[in-house]
């Protein structure tokens, strides 16, 4: 092998070696406790507080994000691990043109976990399930 190859093998290797595991982190779906019950009421106020400035104040939406009391949003079309990987890595658009979610700082995968069963809970009441 000549020393051009070798360089670029190395290089090729190294990269992947660095690059993959920032890849995998990044995809890797955040974990509640085990255990944790997660609690609706709870997740009401974390909601209020983190996300309902976009995805409104019942869940309908307004003009910065999208409503979850939405057929979209179905636990088979957007499961658990979509809320945690959107407040993690946030969300390119894809659905909607209000564009990207940007990452929700300062919430644990417990918190998710609690706003994740309050919305659940709410699109029960309303026949989305
Ligand atoms: C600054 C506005 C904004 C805030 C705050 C925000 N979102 Fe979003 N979110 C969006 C937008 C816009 C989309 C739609 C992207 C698209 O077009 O599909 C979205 C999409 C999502 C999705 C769908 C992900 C997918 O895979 O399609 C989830 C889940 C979500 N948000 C959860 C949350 C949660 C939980 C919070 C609070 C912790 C939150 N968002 C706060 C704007 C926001």
């Amino acid at each position: 092998m000549s020393h051009r190859i070798l360089r670029s093998a190395l290089l090729f290797i190294t990269t992947a070696a660095i690059g993959l595991p920032v890849l995998a982190q990044s995809w890797q779906v955040p974990k509640p406790s085990p255990g944790l019950m997660p609690n609706a009421t709870t997740g009401k106020k974390l909601f209020e507080k983190n996300c309902a400035s976009c995805h409104g104040i019942n869940l309908k939406g307004s003009k910065e994000g999208p409503p979850f009391l939405h057929p979209y949003y179905v636990p088979s079309h957007h499961g658990d691990p979509a809320f945690q990987l959107a407040v993690k890595n946030g969300v390119q658009a894809h659905h909607w043109k209000f564009g990207d979610m940007k990452p929700v700082p300062g919430l644990s995968p417990n918190d998710v976990a609690h706003i994740t069963a309050y919305v659940r809970y709410q699109q029960r009441l309303v026949g989305i399930k």
